[in-house]
């Protein structure tokens, strides 16, 4: 089922659903309290975020308003012939058309509970894709989005900088079954141009860049690749696959300007309050059953309490968190931009963005709005890259011991202030004389922004600075 913004997908929810074989779980519909289906169209992309879907087949509990956790490993099946067709149906969902309205037989966790689904369900809603997968982790959904679309041989083009793991993930590992990885800056799509070859499988990208927050135009790269593409067989064509952790789908929908695949990690923003790790990707229906296996078998199962989490905590206020925190960020970037111990500040809410006009085309929430995310990226002002270096170490050094509002952690999109060293932490797995030629400075300082009041986060970033 594909899904459009505001919901007008709900033609197919409000079809009848079929009648359960063996229905143990049995039709929600049937069930339900609930008479009438829901016209979903009417309402926001924001209130769906909360509910969700007004009919699931996923699991029967109209007797609770919030869903419940399903905290079994294993489920019971009520005949061998049950259990074999659950097997049988398992991950063969692309040539059944009502599988959407089915209730699941739920065999194993690992396979499928659930709590995941109705998580996949609203992921894929929130990023106005056909189908969501969830991981145990960011990195989990990354390899796992990489390894069905890649055999020995493939080359992959990735922008030049990427976060560390996804960099080693490359550049470490891949090598290992001749998948190669050629890193070019895909700011200018014309270098994309240049370095795709007959072995180029995908384009793989965050936007915005982690740390830099510098930006890639998704519909740009989507227009070359639609070119390319129009030339290969099926089988040869190039898969876009955006790592959306930071902009969140609140802020940006990359399948919506061209890209085929989305990742994230929900560890992050969507997550929100930093309990839980999780992962996804969302793409085309013909990838859930590709990616099912690739779970079922590398084994990175999101954790039930994780998926339950998330999806009654961390979606549904998602919009409220990002939009708070979008405030706070421009402050806080306007405020670091007039400090004269700051050399340069990326965010992509500053007029003084050097691709702001792409931000304010990229960057939109669901009604059109401006939203250029939670974070920043800043360098310390020194004239040697050592002078730089140690200034943002004794700045950190002294938020992490005196600081109320600002913690010495890495991860982001939390509901604190997080703040890191990007070359010594999250990105030391690029050599460091790489990570100059990368755009990452060695007085580079990432901050995540949190909901605590902007003044105060303000006072401890300004004692900090009176410091070195
Ligand atoms: C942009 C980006 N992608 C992926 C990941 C990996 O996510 P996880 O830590 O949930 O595996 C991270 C983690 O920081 C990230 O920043």
């Amino acid at each position: 089922m594909s899904k459009k913004p505001n919901g007008t997908a709900s033609s197919v929810r409000e079809k009848s659903p079929k009648k359960m074989e063996n229905g143990s779980i049995g039709s929600a519909r049937e069930k339900s309290p609930r008479k009438k289906l829901i016209n979903e169209s009417k309402y926001s992309m924001e209130t769906h975020l909360i509910y969700g879907r007004s009919f699931t087949p996923k699991w029967e509990y109209s007797h609770h308003v919030v869903p419940p956790i399903s905290a079994s490993a294993t489920f019971r099946l009520e005949s061998a012939q049950r259990g074999a067709l659950g097997f049988l149906r398992f991950a063969h969902t692309i040539n059944d058309e009502e599988v959407e309205l089915k209730a699941p037989i739920y065999i194993y966790d690992r396979l499928g509970e659930p709590n995941k689904e109705m998580l996949e369900e609203y992921l894929a809603y929130a990023e106005q894709g056909e189908s969501a997968v969830t991981f145990a982790s960011g990195m989990g959904a990354v390899s796992a989005v990489l390894g069905i679309l890649t055999k020995a041989g493939d080359e992959i083009i990735a922008h030049k900088l990427l976060y560390g793991c996804t960099y080693e993930l490359l550049t470490y590992w891949y090598p290992r079954y001749q998948i190669t990885t050629k890193f070019v800056d895909l700011r200018n799509t014309l270098n994309l141009k240049k370095a795709i070859t007959p072995k180029t499988r995908i384009v793989y990208f965050e936007t915005p860049v982690n740390p830099t927050l510098e930006l890639i135009d998704i519909a740009g790269v989507s227009e070359i690749v639609r070119e390319e593409n129009k030339k290969r067989k099926p089988n040869e064509r190039i898969y876009i696959v955006v790592d959306n952790t930071f902009a969140t789908p609140f802020c940006q929908r990359p399948l919506m300007l061209g890209a085929d695949f989305v990742v994230h990690s929900l560890t992050k923003n969507i997550g929100g309050f930093g309990t839980d790790m999780g992962g996804a990707v969302i793409g085309p229906k013909w990838s859930r059953d590709q990616l099912l296996l690739y779970r079922k078998d590398f084994g990175g199962v999101l954790g039930t309490k994780s998926a339950w989490a998330i999806l009654v905590y961390g979606l549904p206020t998602l919009a409220l968190r990002v939009r708070q925190q979008e405030k706070t960020a421009l402050e806080v970037a306007r405020y670091l931009c007039s400090h004269p111990k700051i050399q340069y500040v990326s965010y992509p809410g500053l007029h003084t963005f050097p691709q702001y006009e792409l931000a304010k085309k990229q960057m939109v929430d669901y009604e059109g709005n401006f939203a250029p995310g939670t974070l920043i990226y800043f360098i310390v002002k020194d004239e040697s890259p050592e002078g730089r270096r140690r200034k943002a170490e004794k700045l950190i050094n002294y938020l992490a011991k005196n600081a109320y509002t600002i913690t010495l952690a890495v991860s982001l999109g939390n509901i604190r202030t997080l703040i890191e060293h990007p070359g010594s932490m999250t990105h030391a797995t690029i050599p460091a004389e790489e990570q100059l030629k990368k755009g990452i400075d060695p007085g580079g300082i990432r901050l995540s922004i949190g909901l605590e009041k902007v003044d105060d986060i303000i006072l401890d970033l300004s004692e900090g600075l009176a410091r070195i």
